[in-house]
């Protein structure tokens, strides 16, 4: 067994928190040797959204045989692992106790360390999984399905909250959006294909809420999207009806619809990075990259902004490779080496937590 000092370390890592069951080994913290993700989406698909319940239930059906092909794919048996990294927060609290119930289990009948990784510093890891190692300090932006955020970023372990959403993220409003088009479930890969093969022909709200603030709203957005394919409401609240039907649009107009909201959306991500700039280099903070992470850094337009941004400002954009975009346990093993080699190992009585420690 590779011990806990040593570089080299095998990591087995166990994502569970939202409709992804995941698990992943990671030799040294960033060369992935398997990432294994069932993902869940067939179960929630014709609820529109992730049921917690169906989730957590899912999640026990699957982990077992996820973490069996893990190891499997990975060519490691269980003997040589260093360390298990869980996902223990934030999420659905029934969703990461599986993930930390397995993770907790293995570490101790295996005799090994326990990590407790936070979902959303993994996703700011995503972007050194088989790549170079991120040079700091570095502006991070997560842009998720349940987070729109902006760090001050000066190690894997190391940030700082400077803003984020006050009502929905980023991928909500997407999913949204894409459920007011009836376009289907998750939302953001389905507008992000479909905007791709529209003009950008209304020019939707960006909301920049104070002029110095770096916090973000996307539901002006999106309500301006209902309104605008659903004509104006009648009534009030659920109760509310509105002038058409969405599909009284044709797949051009809806592609439309899809273009002019990510332009929206790309816009407003950009000015906060602007202002990100701005707000450390008063501080006298000058970043050497641009770290991106979550579900949305999967977007064709957010991609091509950020590496847009980068190049003006002179940062190293670092963008994950697709698919350690969406929820992975290769994060999560990547960060938990460089927290056990920090000496950041959990007891036992580690608990799932539904919020993230970076507030
Ligand atoms: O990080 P993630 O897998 O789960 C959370 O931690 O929330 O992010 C999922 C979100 C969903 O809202 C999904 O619609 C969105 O990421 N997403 C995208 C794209 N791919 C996934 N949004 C826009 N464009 C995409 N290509
Ligand atoms: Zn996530």
């Amino acid at each position: 067994m590779d011990g806990p000092h040593d570089d080299n370390t095998l990591v087995l890592g166990i994502e569970s928190s939202c409709d992804e069951t995941a698990a992943s080994v990671v030799r040294g913290g960033r060369e992935v040797l398997s990432s294994i993700v069932a993902s869940q989406h067939d179960l929630h698909r014709k609820f529109g959204g992730v049921v917690p319940e169906i989730a957590s239930r899912a999640h026990i059906e699957r982990i077992i045989p996820v973490l069996t092909e893990s190891l499997d794919a990975a060519g490691v048996t269980q003997d040589r692992l260093s360390a298990i990294a869980v996902g223990h927060r934030p999420g659905l609290i029934g969703s990461l106790l599986v993930g930390v119930a397995a993770a907790k289990t293995l570490a101790w009948t295996l005799g090994v360390p326990l990590v407790g990784v936070d979902h959303i510093k993994a996703h700011l890891y995503a972007a050194a999984l088989n790549e170079d190692p991120i040079e700091y300090p570095a502006i991070g932006l997560v842009v998720s399905g349940g987070h729109t955020s902006l760090y001050d970023v000066r190690s894997p372990l190391d940030m700082r909250l400077c803003g984020r959403t006050i009502d929905d993220a980023v991928g909500e409003a997407y999913d949204k959006v894409a459920a007011i088009l009836e376009l289907g479930f998750p939302g953001g890969p389905i507008v992000d294909k479909m905007a791709q093969t529209g003009e950008v022909t209304t020019r939707f709200p960006r909301t920049l809420l104070d002029p110095d603030s770096l916090d973000f709203s996307f539901s002006g957005v999106k309500t301006s999207v209902l309104y605008h394919v659903r004509g104006q409401p009648v009534g009030r609240g659920r109760d509310a009806t509105f002038e058409r039907e969405a599909s009284a649009l044709s797949a051009e107009e809806k592609a439309n619809v899809c273009a002019s909201f990510q332009e929206a959306v790309a816009d407003v991500l950009t000015k906060k990075l602007g202002r990100v700039v701005e707000h450390l280099s008063r501080d006298g903070v000058s970043p050497r990259s641009l770290v991106i992470g979550g579900g949305v850094s999967a977007n064709s337009l957010v991609r091509s902004r950020c590496v847009e941004f980068g190049a003006e400002h002179g940062l190293a954009v670092r963008l994950p490779a697709m698919k350690y975009c969406i929820d992975n346990a290769a994060m999560i093993a990547g960060l938990g080496h460089h927290q056990l080699l920090a000496g950041q190992t959990a007891g036992l009585d580690l608990n799932a937590v539904a919020t993230t420690e970076l507030n």
